[in-house]
């Protein structure tokens, strides 16, 4: 029997629960029994985002919502510094450029995290930029960045938004968007909230909600506008995924309600320092080793063993589906997953597979090493 088990940094497993609220006969979403719902993802989302301003959902996957945060903020011609320090730093710039925007790209080693004087020699010498556009958690290299410092840089000026891709980090840890004066924050479904894809989360502060009002670029299906006018009596301008919105309902009331937010955050950083450990205790190195975000891991595929056999016998031979690296780490890293419904059972065994499948590609280690650093570090 191989019994599969999905490991990625989204999707990332479903709980029993929400699988079931999302089984519910389907509602109409302009009917009353569906306001309850709604009422309640709104002010969910609001916890779980640490903010008081509206936070807007999409039927999208989190690029939707990157998309909308140039399309209604910017317009073409306009200039704005995007930090590129991996494949999803890079679509930032790629979708200022599908909508004419200028762009300062500030170059990470991917990584590594940016460095905030970077950012702001780059907004000194460039003081018509409009929008920094950056990833709190780089995932495609398992790296945090300092979006707390880059942001104080930024609120000094008055003329300039901080959007931040929080995809990975919206309930992973702690990204308060009100303290920090963050403008613009973005989540998807299946990441931290435990959800099948198909739901983007945007956080919208009142600078940004002005900003949007002299923005040219052209869009129709994400206008904020639009949803911002429809969350105020609670409706979305189109058909919302009634479906994933009723999981939703049930998601955040475990994260929020009976496990809570900085539980949360502690399991996650707990699953990740237990992996970085044990993988270190078993001779491999970590692509992020100074700056890891907790979503997840990146361990560099050792000399002499070939990085997609190696993923192709965690996922047919142990059942374990594991994240490959992209773009130019295609190959050279597997990524391991914290963030989302994982407890350290789940990690322990996936930490064993590891082991198990190296040992099967000729890398010579002391077997059940991996797997006992990490259960001792997870034992309390
Ligand atoms: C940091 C980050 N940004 C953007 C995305 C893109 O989101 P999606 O694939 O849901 O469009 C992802 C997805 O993995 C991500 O991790």
């Amino acid at each position: 029997m191989l019994k599969r088990r999905l490991f990625t940094p989204g999707p990332v497993p479903v709980p029993e629960r929400v699988l079931l609220a999302m089984a519910q006969p389907v509602i109409n979403h302009r009917a009353p029994d569906f306001l309850p719902v709604f009422q309640r993802c709104k002010t969910g989302l609001q916890r779980i985002f640490q903010t008081e301003q509206p936070v807007l959902l999409f039927a999208a996957s989190g690029t939707g919502a990157m998309d909308a945060a140039v399309s209604n903020l910017l317009s073409p011609g306009d200039h704005a510094l995007v930090i590129q320090g991996g494949k999803f730093g890079e679509r930032w710039g790629e979708i200022c450029d599908a909508y004419c925007v200028r762009t300062t790209k500030i170059d990470v080693e991917w990584g590594r995290a940016a460095d905030p004087a970077d950012v702001e020699a780059a907004l000194d010498a460039n003081p018509d930029i409009k929008a920094v556009y950056l990833q709190a958690s780089e995932t495609s290299t398992a790296t945090r960045h300092p979006v707390k410092e880059i942001a104080e840089i930024v609120r000094r000026r008055d003329d300039c938004l901080i959007v931040v891709d929080a995809i990975t980090a919206v309930g992973v840890y702690d990204i308060p968007m009100d303290d920090w004066g963050l403008d613009v924050v973005l989540s998807g479904s299946q990441k931290a909230f435990m959800l099948p894809p198909g739901l983007a989360f945007m956080g919208l502060s009142e600078r940004a909600r002005e900003f949007m009002k002299s923005s040219q670029a052209a869009h129709y299906y994400f206008s904020l506008d639009k949803e911002l006018k429809g969350l105020e009596t609670d409706q979305t301008s189109w058909t919302p995924a009634v479906s994933l919105l009723q999981g939703l309902d049930v998601a955040l009331e475990m994260i929020l309600d009976e496990v809570g937010l900085e539980e949360t955050w502690a399991r996650t950083e707990k699953l990740a320092h237990a992996t970085r450990e044990s993988m270190r205790a078993i001779g491999l190195g970590l692509l992020a080793p100074d700056d890891p975000s907790p979503a997840c891991t990146a361990v560099l595929v050792p000399d002499g063993v070939d990085g997609p056999e190696l993923r192709k016998y965690l996922r047919d031979k142990l059942g374990y589906t594991v994240a490959d690296g992209q773009g130019k780490l295609k190959g050279k890293i597997i990524r391991l997953a914290h963030l989302g419904y994982f407890d350290r059972f789940d990690t322990i065994a996936a930490i064993a597979a590891v082991e198990m499948a190296l040992a099967a590609q000729g890398y010579v280690h002391k077997m059940g090493e991996a797997a006992r650093t990490a259960t001792e570090l997870l034992a309390e």
